[in-house]
């Protein structure tokens, strides 16, 4: 029986910096960003739009009631929690009536966690057909303004729906993995931001990728003929195209490369256009492929690699299911990023500094949905605005 991907939903706050102007107000070429690094526009949360209300805004872009009432997990990665015991699921859960006698919890592995929710979420549906899990992936991306990693921050979240007779994408049982203590990107509990060694993640990353690559060819010969496209991991849109040179360089067969390169560009337009969201990066450039690819048919097979710092990669495999297409709907997607409204440096840095506080006057939503209203006795309350 085929399991994967029935649904997929995304949310990106309604604010955005435009890199180029920032590039220019740092005193950076903006050639380094938009070219070099590969990214246009940077996504923005406000205090409104925290990890818990995108994951909601995502979800809820996809769910039927039948849906909710068929959820059996509600499973968010994220690496940007909002409390060290209480999970973003609960939230969520509640938020959206998905029915009670259900389970909801956080996984974290850097960029990873929510990738490791769709493990889980295949392997119960492949023993409980009739049942759903939802799985979110809820991160705000944040290395500090001025800073090194600035240009690859960004916010978002991205929902899946996994279910038997999936009509997007059938997760393959078999799938490559490997895991390799490392220090290139962290955030320890005392620090707001994340800490990186830049330049040591880029090249750990790359390695990552050939390792695993290397690997899934030692067990299926065949396996990447087979792959039409893969997807990436993207915390800036730069990084996929840097793994695949390096896996040529590493003697694979340039036949692959071209294939693979032939979807880039469509791979990585959205996250182009919202910068890193950490865990739902690698489902963002999914996403993107499949909206802005028209080349895409049915029956295709997809590698999807995954990449957390820390690390650990996975690579899974995914066939296009019949149909797929007319689950996703492009003009709502690029309707959704230009809803956005572009920040000045100034009014980007003032919202990138603000903190959630407990006041007695609730914060205002700024558009329909989800949102954060207040904090009261330590506790975030959210609200729905029509
Ligand atoms: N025009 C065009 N390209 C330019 C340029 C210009 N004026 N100036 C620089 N570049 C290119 C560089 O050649 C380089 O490209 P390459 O890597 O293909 O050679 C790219 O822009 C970045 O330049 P670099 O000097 O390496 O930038 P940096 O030292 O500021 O570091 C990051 C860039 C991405 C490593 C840094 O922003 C960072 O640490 N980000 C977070 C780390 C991260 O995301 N790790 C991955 C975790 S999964």
């Amino acid at each position: 029986m085929k399991i994967g991907i029935d649904k997929i939903g995304f949310y990106v706050p309604s604010y955005y910096m435009d890199m180029r102007e920032l590039a220019t107000y740092r005193g950076i070429d903006p050639n380094k960003w938009t070219i070099g690094i590969g990214q246009e526009k940077m996504a923005v949360a406000p205090l409104t739009s925290d990890v818990v209300a995108m994951a909601a805004n995502a979800a809820a872009s996809i769910l039927t009631p039948e849906d909710k009432a068929s959820i059996d997990q509600v499973i968010v990665g994220t690496e940007s929690g909002v409390d060290f015991s209480k999970s973003i699921a609960t939230f969520v859960h509640e938020m959206l009536g998905i029915q009670p006698f259900a389970k909801a919890f956080e996984i974290k592995q850097a960029c990873y966690g929510a990738t490791a929710g769709l493990q889980m979420a295949c392997d119960y549906v492949r023993l409980r057909p009739e049942r759903k899990v939802l799985v979110i992936a809820t991160d705000i991306a944040r290395y500090g303004l001025n800073t090194g990693g600035e240009a690859t921050q960004g916010a978002g979240a991205v929902a899946m729906l996994v279910s038997a007779m999936p009509r997007i994408l059938a997760i393959d049982e078999k799938s490559y993995m490997h895991t390799n203590h490392q220090f290139d990107f962290w955030r320890p509990n005392h620090s707001e931001y994340a800490l990186v060694d830049g330049q040591f993640s880029t090249k750990l990353y790359q390695d990552e990728f050939v390792t695993i690559l290397e690997e899934a060819t030692r067990h299926h010969p065949t396996l990447l003929d087979s792959l039409e496209a893969i997807v990436f991991h993207l915390p800036f849109t730069k990084m996929g195209r840097k793994a695949l040179l390096a896996y040529e360089a590493s003697g694979a067969p340039e036949s692959h490369l071209s294939r693979w390169l032939s979807h880039y560009d469509q791979a990585s337009y959205l996250n182009r256009m919202v910068g890193n969201i950490y865990t739902g990066s690698m489902f963002l450039s999914l996403l993107s492929l499949l909206a802005m690819d028209d080349s895409l048919q049915e029956g295709q097979r997809l590698g999807l690699f995954s990449y957390g710092s820390g690390a650990v990669a996975e690579l899974i495999i995914g066939q296009l299911q019949p149909g797929f297409a007319a689950m996703i709907d492009k003009a709502a997607i690029l309707a959704h990023l230009e809803r956005r409204e572009a920040l000045t440096v100034e009014r980007y840095e003032t919202v990138f500094l603000s903190k959630v506080c407990e006041e007695d006057t609730p914060y205002q939503a700024l558009e329909s949905g989800y949102y954060l209203k207040k904090v009261v006795n330590h506790q975030r309350i959210y609200d729905y605005q029509q």
